[in-house]
């Protein structure tokens, strides 16, 4: 069998390439952005046809950098930025509008239609999620009402629907060729259309958001042959074998297949996973009940998700719209010129808030200045608001599991900032633990596409390669933290009310 295994991360900001080797370290990488388009303020959009050249391109990288050619790689794993929306021509391979990101609030009107007398807990006891802006279906329901001539296309069959895992399988294996037009269970889990005991599409839900079921794609495992890359593609013959969402990647490149165990990722957004095992928990405290990962005839494996949108973005938008910093890890530098917030406290609700609010009247709010605040001051606030909105999530789990969390593992990209990491130790109370491998979500793909082929034997490998890389544990005093948490609640209320 070929040494190694590849896995593309078609993320919010950025898609990637990674080979990995048998023992989970990275052989070598691609990686590019893609254009973030903003139209409309609350509007986020991405256009699919770049993401599927920037995938090819990645691929190509990471195979050329690594010396390597597709013979050298077992298989591929698909993980991915969920929720994003796309609906494409499948006799043409063309997108009808472009990607709708998760972050967009487009859909709020139509959220609080489908609502009705119910409101946002209509759907819950089906597909465990509140209606909220965040998700698919009603993305699918805005371009189907808005793009000319799509709902009768969507209607004869022509449209299909899929997130990016999707759109890239679609692609890789053909495309209008003998595409495959296939998902896995947890990004169906996040569509608002899938029922999360059976893992079937709701075809009443979908009735009521008028989309015609042909148009959704099949749902499979998180670990099996979906198919092959197609004969001249980047990767011709190879089985494409896993697919999970980038969370839950990242939960199973974690290694969190214990009941109670949790990872909580620092991206574009934040997203604190909690293994619940195979009985699934209903939240009361705003959490998401959500597929963790099903592997091949195995039972699922449900999670409680506190989804937070906006962190690491924060960062980009200090850099990008305000220009305080000319690269997001000076943020840490500037962070550091003070010893604390200065009073301010920064609430980045820009795409309202999701958990465990789900507001999606709320808009950011910077508050506590006086004239004593510097830009230092803004900067620790901004790295603050990631370790608040977590603790608010942590909160929110212990609440809804009746067991405190005892240590948090953390990744993806914000967890290079010490600063952020110490004042997440302090703010709840908890050690934080790092990996040696950071990129567990390209990992956990990885992981889910070569246990279907045999190249690793099943969880055990993963927890065998897993290994710690650092521990910061709390050291703030208990009154200090309190006294600053109930701060940054105060200023969540301030948020509240601004879009009718
Ligand atoms: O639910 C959205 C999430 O999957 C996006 O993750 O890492 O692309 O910001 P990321």
């Amino acid at each position: 069998m070929a040494d190694y295994v590849l896995a593309i991360d078609q993320g919010t900001t950025s898609s990637r390439a990674i080979v990995f080797d048998h023992a989970g370290t990275i052989v070598s990488t691609g990686q590019m952005e893609h254009e973030q388009f903003l139209p409309r303020a609350g509007w986020v959009e991405h256009d699919p046809e770049e993401i599927w050249r920037n995938v090819r391109e990645v691929v190509g990288l990471a195979l050329t950098r690594g010396n390597l050619t597709h013979r050298d790689i077992a298989a591929v794993g698909i993980t991915n930025q969920r929720e994003t929306t796309v609906v494409w021509d499948k006799n043409t391979g063309k997108p009808v509008y472009k990607a709708i990101v998760w972050q967009d609030t487009r859909t709020q009107k139509i959220v609080e239609e489908l609502g009705g007398s119910e409101g946002a807990d209509k759907y819950k006891q089906k597909v465990g999620l509140p209606l909220a802006t965040y998700f698919s279906g009603p993305k699918i329901k805005w371009i189907l009402d808005n793009v000319e001539g799509a709902r009768e296309k969507a209607e004869a069959g022509d449209l299909v629907f899929g997130n990016t895992d999707t759109w890239v399988l679609w692609n890789m294996t053909g495309g209008t060729d003998g595409g495959v037009h296939v998902t896995d269970v947890t990004n169906a889990s996040r569509t608002m259309l899938m029922n999360i005991d059976s893992l079937t599409w709701n075809e009443d839900i979908a009735r009521d958001m008028g989309i015609p079921v042909s148009m959704l794609p099949e749902i499979r495992s998180s670990s099996e042959v979906y198919g092959k890359g197609r004969e001249g593609g980047m990767v011709p013959g190879v089985p494409i074998a896993g697919i999970l969402g980038d969370q839950q990647a990242a939960t199973f490149g974690q290694a969190c297949f214990e009941v109670g165990s949790a990872k909580n990722t620092y991206g574009t957004g934040n997203f604190l996973l909690l293994n619940t095992g195979t009985e699934l928990v209903h939240s009361k405290n705003g959490l998401l009940t959500t597929v963790g990962y099903k592997i091949g005839d195995q039972p699922q494996v449900y999670c409680l998700e506190g989804s937070i949108a906006v962190t690491g973005s924060l960062v980009q938008w200090l850099r990008d719209n305000l220009g305080l910093i000319g690269s997001a890890p000076e943020v840490e530098e500037l962070a550091k010129q003070v010893d604390d917030n200065g009073g301010a406290y920064f609430v980045p609700a820009f795409s309202g808030l999701f958990a465990p609010y789900w507001r999606a009247d709320a808009r950011g709010a910077l508050v506590g200045l006086t004239r004593y605040v510097n830009k230092g001051h803004i900067a620790r606030a901004v790295l603050e608001a990631t370790a608040f909105q977590s603790r608010e999530v942590v909160d929110a789990m212990n609440a809804d599991s009746g067991v405190n969390l005892t240590e948090l593992k953390v990744d993806g990209g914000m967890i290079a900032n010490e600063t952020l990491m110490q004042f997440q130790a302090d703010i709840l109370g908890v050690p934080v633990v790092r990996p040696k491998v950071a990129e567990t979500t390209a990992l956990g793909a990885a992981y889910a596409a070569g246990i279907a082929v045999g190249f690793w034997k099943g969880e055990q490998d993963v927890v065998d390669n897993w290994a710690e890389d650092k521990r910061w544990e709390p050291s703030m005093d208990v009154e200090q933290r309190d006294k600053t948490y109930r701060n940054w609640k105060k200023a969540v209320t301030k948020t509240f009310d601004w879009v009718d």
